[in-house]
């Protein structure tokens, strides 16, 4: 924790740029969703959620990859509706599925807080998923990344169980063909796979999660050829062999919490940290578009604006299947 402090406090300037405005809206809008949704009963939401975000982002600078992360997970397990934010007294959430491997807390702290915020305006209004939606929006533009028009009109799930995280999640050393499956699941292309991952552009990892990289490759190779040497060293120096789980080191060596087209760079350049990241480059079916968002960050950024809105579309509640939340670390009853 002392060293993920260190190694991020250098750059929390850059994190605060003013973000370039895209604004794309993808064809086929779902039938519920708008960016107007709240226009007349809570008109000054969208403000409030920024407000919120600028303030918790200039308190710690973790609060943006926590919060796009957040949001990547909760819309990827039973749709976009703040399932993942539920606290159970029996540890069995979704939060608490081994597989939410270190959320971190700062992500559940901003939408708890933004949603306090939005009550004292607007009570009874907002649901927890939208602000989620609007916060991962925030966080990435104001990290100097796209901005866009959030649909918004999603309800909050009833439902939040640890078990329902088993195999939605895609795990770090997978490769093109097993992760192209699993966006597949959640009607996610090949393009929304290799655009999302760009997320990867900000954030930290524990050294738990790329450590096979560096040690245990294969039997002759111990090291990932794919990765390069000196990027392997200095990973090997920041995560010793059997290091404790605590350790993360950035996903972006190079410009770690800007939003920016480095991620493609890089993986060119053989820094991706996970299996999962490199493979974008070495298979032939992901390598164009890698390339393509490499040499031109406004072809990524359309494309990860894009996918983005695709992503909030998934499992939407209405109805019957929803609610708007209290406070979003409980259901209503
Ligand atoms: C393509 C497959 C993906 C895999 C295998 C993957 C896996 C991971 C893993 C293992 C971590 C490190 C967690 C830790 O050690 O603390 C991580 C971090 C992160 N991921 Fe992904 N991820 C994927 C896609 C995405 C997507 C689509 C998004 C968002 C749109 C995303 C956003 C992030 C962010 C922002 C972090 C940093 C979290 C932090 O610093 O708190 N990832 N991811
Ligand atoms: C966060 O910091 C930036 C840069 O110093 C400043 O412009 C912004 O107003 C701050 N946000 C809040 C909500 O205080
Ligand atoms: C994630 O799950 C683990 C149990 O596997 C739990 O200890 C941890 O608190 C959970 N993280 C969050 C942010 O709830
Ligand atoms: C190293 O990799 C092998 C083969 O994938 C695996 O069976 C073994 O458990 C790994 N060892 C460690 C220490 O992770």
């Amino acid at each position: 924790m002392e060293r993920r402090r260190r190694s991020i406090c250098t750059v929390v300037a850059a994190a605060v740029a003013v973000a370039a405005m895209v604004a794309v809206m993808p064809a086929g809008v779902a039938a519920d969703l708008s960016p107007d949704y709240y226009k007349a009963s809570c008109p000054r939401l969208e403000s409030i959620v920024r407000y919120e975000v600028s303030r918790k982002i200039n308190e710690t600078v973790v609060t943006i990859p926590a919060v796009l992360r957040l949001f990547f997970h909760d819309c990827v397990v039973t749709g976009c509706d703040a399932s993942a934010l539920i606290s159970s007294p029996h540890d069995d959430a979704e939060k608490d599925a081994p597989d939410n491997m270190s959320l971190a807390g700062d992500g559940f702290d901003t939408v708890n807080r933004v949603k306090a915020a939005v009550e004292s305006a607007c009570p009874g209004v907002v649901s927890c998923a939208d602000i989620l939606a609007l916060a991962a929006r925030d966080v990435v533009s104001l990290a100097s990344g796209p901005s866009w028009p959030v649909e918004l009109g999603r309800l909050d799930g009833l439902v939040s169980r640890a078990s329902d995280v088993d195999g939605q999640l895609p795990g770090p050393d997978m490769h093109v063909n097993k992760l192209a499956a699993v966006f597949d699941r959640h009607g996610l292309s090949v393009r929304d796979l290799v655009a999302l991952s760009g997320a990867h552009t900000v954030g930290f990892a524990h050294c738990t999660r790329f450590a096979g990289r560096l040690y245990n490759h294969s039997a002759g190779e111990p090291t990932d050829p794919s990765m390069n040497k000196d990027y392997a060293a200095q990973l090997m120096e920041a995560c010793p062999r059997d290091v404790g789980k605590t350790i993360a080191v950035n996903m972006d060596p190079v410009s770690p919490i800007v939003f920016d087209n480095v991620y493609y760079t890089n993986l060119v350049n053989g820094l991706g940290l996970f299996t999962s990241d490199q493979v974008l480059y070495a298979d032939a079916s992901t390598r164009d578009t890698v390339k393509d968002f490499a040499a031109d960050q406004a072809a990524f950024f359309e494309a990860f604006v894009s996918s983005m809105v695709k992503l909030g579309r998934l499992g939407v509640k209405a109805g019957k299947d929803g609610e708007v939340r209290r406070v979003c670390t409980a259901f209503n009853h």
